[in-house]
């Protein structure tokens, strides 16, 4: 098992995915010059690098903070709902966003971890939104997400839509994923609804079909290698809003949840595999 004592195994391991990324590489340069397609030549380089995955060191640091005793209440979070009851980890992620009746809110994981980390540790939800990503506690909810998002793997999404509130989120998640504007008048549709599209290595998946979107929200949080570190789908959809020219939206507001209600039930069926590893 993971040890926090051991930072020299995850530096270890993070060179050892920066040679694999660049051998990777070569390979996929190889295979380009052989006549491969580019497609299969990109399949075969994201399996060489799924070998050796980061985020699975961030799935073990966000299980042992689950069930750290920690914040002003000194207390573990091994008593929040995720939906599933207090405690309850497994499966819940493929049935978020979902609406809890404790904060009369549509919620997604990080939300919802935000509202476990003040309800029962005592933290500052106001100063968890003002924090940057990958600093102070915002770094520590994307372990948690790698954790719990890793306890659904294999599964399949079922996203709820049984609750009013889930549904007129999913509605509203639709209006903002075709509502266009900026200096760009780019809207999200503009680069995400069109099939075998990508730019540089990274697919941009078609998020209005179930397998595009299943690809897109199914494999979020993820590592990426480019950044070194692990992402989330808030961090992600922040930067999606930023390619799009808009303003930065506010970290777990309605908005960033409903377009995430928008793709999460638009991936009904297919297969959850987060953490994912991204270029
Ligand atoms: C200007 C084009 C553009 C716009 C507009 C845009 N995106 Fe993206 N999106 C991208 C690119 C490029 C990537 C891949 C990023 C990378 O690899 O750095 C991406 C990646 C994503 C991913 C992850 C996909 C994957 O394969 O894992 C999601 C989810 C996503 N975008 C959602 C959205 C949403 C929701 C909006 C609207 C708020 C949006 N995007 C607007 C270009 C765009």
């Amino acid at each position: 098992m993971f040890s926090f004592n051991t930072p020299f195994k995850f530096v270890l391991k993070h060179l050892g995915a920066a040679l694999l990324y660049a051998y990777a590489w070569s390979a996929f340069a190889q295979a380009q010059q052989l006549g491969v397609s580019t497609d299969a030549a990109l399949a075969q380089y994201r399996s060489m690098l799924q070998d050796a995955n980061p985020a699975d060191l961030y799935v073990a640091k966000g299980q042992a903070l689950w069930t750290k005793a920690r914040g002003p209440k000194a207390q573990s979070l091994e008593s929040c709902d995720l939906g599933l009851g207090p405690g309850v980890v497994k499966g819940a992620w493929v049935q978020m966003p979902r609406y809890f009746n404790d904060t009369r809110r549509v919620q997604d994981l990080e939300s919802r971890l935000v509202t476990c980390m003040e309800a029962i540790q005592g933290f500052n939800t106001q100063e968890i939104i003002a924090q940057d990503f990958s600093k102070g506690e915002r770094a520590n909810i994307a372990l948690l997400a790698a954790y719990v998002s890793s306890e659904s793997q294999g599964m399949t999404f079922k996203v709820p839509q049984e609750h009013a509130l889930e549904r007129e989120m999913y509605a509203s998640g639709q209006e903002l994923f075709y509502m266009r504007g900026g200096t760009h008048d780019f809207s999200c549709a503009s680069c995400h609804t069109q099939d075998g599209r990508r730019i540089r290595l990274q697919d941009l998946p078609n998020l209005s079909t179930s397998a595009g979107a299943g690809f897109a929200f199914g494999t979020w949080p993820a590592y990426r290698v480019s950044m070194g570190s692990i992402w989330t789908m808030q961090q992600r959809l922040a930067d999606c809003f930023r390619q799009q020219r808009f303003p930065k939206p506010k970290y777990v507001s309605p908005a960033t949840v409903a377009l995430s209600v928008f793709m999460g039930v638009n991936a009904s069926g297919q297969v959850a595999d987060a953490p994912g590893l991204k270029r």
